[in-house]
């Protein structure tokens, strides 16, 4: 692992076009690659400090600085005495817009999607109320358990007008590339979140027994306009995802 590290640190040194000129910018630009390539395994123990400072000619202040961002990121752990390690569960920072395409191809996991349902249709009163849409609209719905790999992680309902997006089955995998090649990616975002037990249905589809801890996240989407252009409803299972929250005093 060192090696592919200390490989990968090397060729972003070289390579002109991405040129980084901060040393631990780079670094942290190789270890996110060699996970995303997964050269390295969530739960494995990235090298010491002291041997990747040695092995890449960089201070430890250095390599310190670029591990310390990714721990904030909860792309790394680190276990006072045990080291630094990939982690296991998949760690969403509450304040970055992201996709769950893109959460999971940055740990080197292959996101999927099964559709139960991608259809069109008259929005309903819940729908218009989320969205600000007038009754009569048509709004696109998608309907989904979401995978890594082969692992169910979420169940997924979206609903966006059909002004934005006339055809749900233009959403393979990702809705958000979709919503992108309409120039429509949502640029902000209002999550709510709360703590719910499974439902039989639910654990079912997500492969866990009814009544497993899960959490239930509703996240309206904003263009730079302020119009609505997602409300998505989710069901996470509960011994996977950790959401870290990044809080400031005024
Ligand atoms: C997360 C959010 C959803 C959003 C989705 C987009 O799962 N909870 O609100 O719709 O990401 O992800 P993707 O582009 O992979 O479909």
């Amino acid at each position: 692992m060192q090696n592919a590290l200390a490989d990968e640190y090397r060729r972003l040194s070289r390579d002109t076009t991405t040129h980084q000129p901060l040393a631990y910018l780079r670094l942290r630009r190789a270890i996110r690659n060699v996970i995303q390539h997964r050269d390295i395994e969530p739960g494995q123990t990235l090298p010491s400090e002291r041997d990747l400072s040695q092995a890449l000619g960089l201070s430890r202040v250095t390599v310190r600085k670029a591990i310390s961002g990714l721990v904030e990121e909860g792309l790394l752990t680190q276990r006072h005495g045990a080291g630094t390690f990939v982690a296991e569960r998949i760690v969403k920072p509450m304040s970055r817009l992201t996709s769950f395409t893109e959460d999971l191809r940055a740990r080197g996991l292959h996101p999927r999607s099964e559709f139960f349902e991608r259809s069109v249709g008259e929005v309903t009163p819940e729908e218009s109320m989320a969205l600000n849409l007038s009754p009569g609209v048509l709004v696109a719905r998608l309907h989904r358990v979401r995978y890594a790999e082969d692992e169910p992680l979420a169940i997924e309902r979206s609903v966006v007008p059909a002004s934005v997006l006339p055809d749900p089955h233009e959403v393979h995998d990702s809705l958000y590339e979709a919503l992108e090649h309409h120039n429509c990616r949502p640029v902000r975002a209002l999550q709510r979140l709360r703590a719910v037990l499974l439902g039989a249905r639910q654990a079912r589809l997500l492969h866990v027994t009814a009544g497993s801890a899960g959490l239930h996240i509703e996240r309206r989407g904003f263009l730079d306009d302020g119009r609505v252009v997602e409300f998505t409803t989710s069901w996470y299972r509960g011994d996977i995802y950790d959401f870290v929250a990044e809080l400031q005093t005024d």
